[in-house]
């Protein structure tokens, strides 16, 4: 960045250097040419007046050898008669003169009674300036002078120019540093404390802080919501293991007599139960965390899969004497079948699971403004309102001897939840306590 800075700074400076030189020679060269112009005006006025041309030219034009004696400096003067011919030059020698009738100056001083022109050198980059003044008996007094042409001014002027731009361009480096300098800082400082960008030095970089900032913490809070995950899970897999384990142990040392061991094979089979329903919901939670795994979406009607779950759960529900009912119209949704399936499935077994002896579930399908929603109702312990917004939280249990008295994992509603929203619906609960609890998601 400093770099790029840099150069453009320098860029800038070298195009307004030549922009400026180029504006300021061409300027100041009309500038001159006018100047140039007038002076040769004025010298052929005063020429006029002069003692020696006023003799020349009152005695005749035969006498035109007298003006040999007009100083002229680098002035050269021209005498041309009324039909062009040259009758005096300060310069050449006039036998070897052409008639000057066919030139612009003179022309248009027979024309107009002055003309002047300007046409290149034989030297190298020299222009010669002319100026024909028409005298009162006819004949043309032309005065010319050399100056030099726009590219030999440029050429005259560039070890000025470039010693300007080489100033300025060592300047434009130096200027460019110590303000990218400055820009920096407040950059550089920002890189080095990430977790604590504070107030930027600049307004204009606050969107790019607040993004860093809130980037930064859900880093970390995902960081420490795998690093809990984890801990959480290890913490639940050390429980059956550690029964199991137990277990074993007593039947090494021969400690089951022969009427026990059924009840112990039974704490190993219920620990393994557990342990395999932990893995799989872990599995499962991980799955579903990865968006891209591709998912097989197609029109499922909602009342179907709870007519099936219902079916399937009837068994548990009879267990504890529970009426589970299934009511509503057919509701077709886009989604993943045996996701929605996994979804009702959790939340009957919680209806169930945290039900009383002889209560009841009901499931009912409906569409609502054209949304197709589910509720699942309950007549169970129900849930303290305070931690109404906890129970979607991984490894989260109000009662949590009960929930793993009766094969809960804590992961049930978090995996519901994520399957709502992996079908952009929602879910809300409202529960009371001792009355019962109701879910309800809205598709
Ligand atoms: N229908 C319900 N009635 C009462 N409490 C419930 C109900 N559903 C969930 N809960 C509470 O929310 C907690 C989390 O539920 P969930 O994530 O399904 O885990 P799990 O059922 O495995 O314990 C449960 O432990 C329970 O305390
Ligand atoms: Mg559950």
């Amino acid at each position: 960045m400093k770099q790029k800075i840099n150069i453009r700074l320098s860029l800038i400076a070298l195009v307004a250097i030549l922009i400026t030189t180029i504006g300021i020679t061409f300027v100041y060269y009309s500038m001159f040419q006018r100047q140039v112009r007038d002076d040769l005006k004025q010298n052929a006025r005063l020429l006029v007046e002069t003692d020696v041309f006023q003799k020349a030219y009152t005695e005749g034009k035969e006498n035109a050898d007298s003006l040999e004696h007009l100083s002229s400096g680098n002035l050269r003067i021209t005498w041309i008669d009324e039909d062009g011919t040259v009758l005096f030059d300060n310069d050449t020698d006039i036998t070897g003169l052409s008639n000057h009738i066919d030139r612009p100056e003179i022309q248009e001083a027979f024309e107009t009674g002055e003309g002047d022109s300007i046409r290149r050198s034989d030297t190298m980059n020299m222009n010669t300036f002319y100026y024909a003044l028409l005298l009162e008996n006819g004949t043309v007094l032309r005065v010319s002078t050399q100056a030099r042409t726009i590219t030999n001014v440029l050429i005259t002027a560039l070890p000025v120019i470039i010693g300007i731009v080489v100033v300025t361009l060592i300047g434009c480096v130096l200027i460019g540093h110590l303000l990218t300098r400055q820009l920096m800082k407040p950059l550089e400082l920002m890189a080095e404390n990430l977790d604590d960008v504070g107030t930027p030095a600049y307004k204009e970089l606050e969107p790019f802080a607040d993004k860093i900032r809130s980037q930064h913490e859900n880093i970390l809070a995902a960081a420490k919501s795998r690093q809990d995950f984890t801990a959480n899970v290890s913490h639940e897999l050390k429980t059956p293991i550690t029964a199991i384990s137990g277990y074993a142990e007593l039947i090494e040392n021969n400690m089951v007599d022969e009427e026990n061991q059924v009840h112990v094979a039974q704490q190993i089979r219920h620990n393994a139960d557990r342990l395999l329903s932990i893995v799989n919901d872990t599995i499962q939670l991980s799955e579903l965390d990865h968006f891209e795994i591709k998912r097989s979406f197609e029109t499922v009607d909602l009342f179907a899969v709870a007519k099936e779950c219902v079916n399937d759960l009837k068994p548990q529900a009879d267990k504890k004497q529970i009426i589970i009912k299934c009511s509503g119209t057919s509701a077709g949704i886009n989604a993943d079948r045996a996701l929605i399936r996994e979804m009702i499935d959790n939340l009957l077994q919680n209806a169930i699971r945290y039900n009383k002896e002889k209560g009841k579930v009901e499931v009912e399908v409906s569409i609502k403004n054209s949304h197709p929603e589910l509720t699942v109702e309950d007549t169970g312990i129900g849930i303290p309102a305070d931690q109404l917004d906890r129970v979607f939280e991984r490894f989260y249990r109000v009662d949590k001897s009960r929930s793993r008295e009766t094969g809960g994992t804590g992961l049930g509603l978090a995996i519901v939840k994520h399957i709502v929203e992996l079908h952009s619906g929602e879910i809300k609960i409202t529960s009371t306590i001792g009355e019962g609890t109701r879910v309800l998601v809205r598709f």
